[in-house]
């Protein structure tokens, strides 16, 4: 198995000659510690919004690969943690709150906001343990515009150089991302490896194909849709299509694409993060995709607008996004049983349609041969 993997010059050649990654890096379970420690415990992992962050005392919890973390607002500002006991490891906050200390729902050990253990029942002098050494383990947090993120990897490059141009990219749509309320917040399941699934999010070649009513709204033609790769993080935009402003295509939209937002983007942050933005009234959605076995995937939505959002756009622009993530699923899951097949073994890019999917799997490549994702 590690074979191919440390292979990497006969993997990239494959990719340059247009072939895809072989169909057992999405079904192997061999994949998944190696995807762990050399993908996603180096990464940035976005785990909330800031403005849940804002008082001290209040936290967000989240994972990065297979670790729970958790981010603390304290007295001098963010700080993030390892989210597991120094005790007997069990996860010391869950969800999303706000606590005046941080205590273990185990054994009721008790750390402070700055993640020091000030309290440990029956703990005395003749236990030989040392509370002074018992801190939570700090990791890195850093946010990005009002998202917040968290890195296990000390060398890791720091967050706004992976990312930074994202923001004036998104502020280009017409999203004023400071003024964003988080509107909903809803954990997923999907049945297909999440490489599989972020490669679907990566090309809209399947959009007229596979998503008719999106592609109403949005003018997905290749000689208007905007296909970027920035190295870290990669970038779709797609016009809102007059027709669907002024009613005159015939098809009604599914959804009023009215508004200040004039097109579509669609964000992809290195590893696992998508940001999407829709035309019409002010909105913005993230997604978090994950490994759940080899053959699945989990992960949350975060569903965000601009104030004063009437109710009805949304709940039909919830739906919107609803209805595209059911037709994805479907195609993902299709993939997912051609990939357990194996045959064939590699696929086939269509170079200048599917240039972001080719430069992901060039950094999962890079990434689990062990070196720098770029
Ligand atoms: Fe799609």
């Amino acid at each position: 198995m590690t074979t191919d993997i440390d292979d990497l010059d006969t993997q990239l050649a494959a990719l340059d000659r247009g072939h895809s990654l072989p169909a057992r890096w999405y079904t192997d379970p061999a994949l998944l510690p190696l995807e762990d420690e050399r993908i996603f415990r180096k990464a940035w992992a976005y785990v909330g919004p800031l403005a849940e962050l804002a008082e001290v005392g209040s936290y967000v919890t989240g994972m990065a690969g297979t670790v729970p973390v958790a981010v603390v607002r304290n007295a001098r500002g963010l700080a993030g943690f390892v989210n597991v006991c120094r005790h007997r490891r069990h996860e010391v906050l869950s969800g999303r709150g706000k606590a005046a200390m941080l205590q273990c729902p185990y054994h009721a050990w008790t750390y402070d906001l700055e993640g020091a253990l000030k309290r440990a029942p029956r703990v005395g002098p003749a236990s030989g343990l040392r509370l002074e050494e018992l801190s939570l383990l700090p990791i890195r947090v850093e946010a990005l515009g009002p998202f917040v993120f968290v890195n296990l990897d000390a060398d890791a490059p720091a967050l706004h150089d992976c990312y930074g141009p994202v923001l004036e990219r998104i502020a280009r749509s017409g999203v004023a991302l400071d003024t964003l309320q988080l509107h909903g917040r809803e954990d997923w399941q999907a049945r297909a490896n999440w490489k599989a699934m972020l490669e679907n999010y990566l090309e809209c070649y399947h959009c007229p194909v596979a998503h008719p009513g999106f592609s109403v709204a949005i003018d997905v033609r290749p000689d208007v849709y905007e296909l970027a790769v920035h190295g870290w993080f990669s970038s779709q935009a797609g016009p809102v299509r007059p027709a669907a402003l002024d009613g005159s295509g015939g098809k009604a939209p599914p959804y009023d694409v009215r508004g200040a937002v004039r097109e579509s983007q669609y964000h992809f942050l290195w590893p696992n993060l998508t940001i999407n933005i829709n035309p019409g009234f002010p909105n913005l959605s993230i997604d978090v995709w994950r490994p759940d076995g080899p053959n699945a995937a989990r992960g949350f939505s975060e569903q965000y607008f601009a104030p004063g959002v009437a109710a009805d756009f949304a709940r039909d622009l919830v739906a919107f996004n609803r209805q595209v993530a059911l037709e994805d699923d479907r195609l993902t899951d299709s993939v997912q049983r051609g990939l357990i097949a194996g045959l064939p073994e590699r696929g086939r890019f269509v170079a200048d349609s599917e240039p972001l999917v080719i430069h992901f799997q060039r950094m999962v490549a890079r990434a689990l041969a062990g070196k720098p994702p770029l």
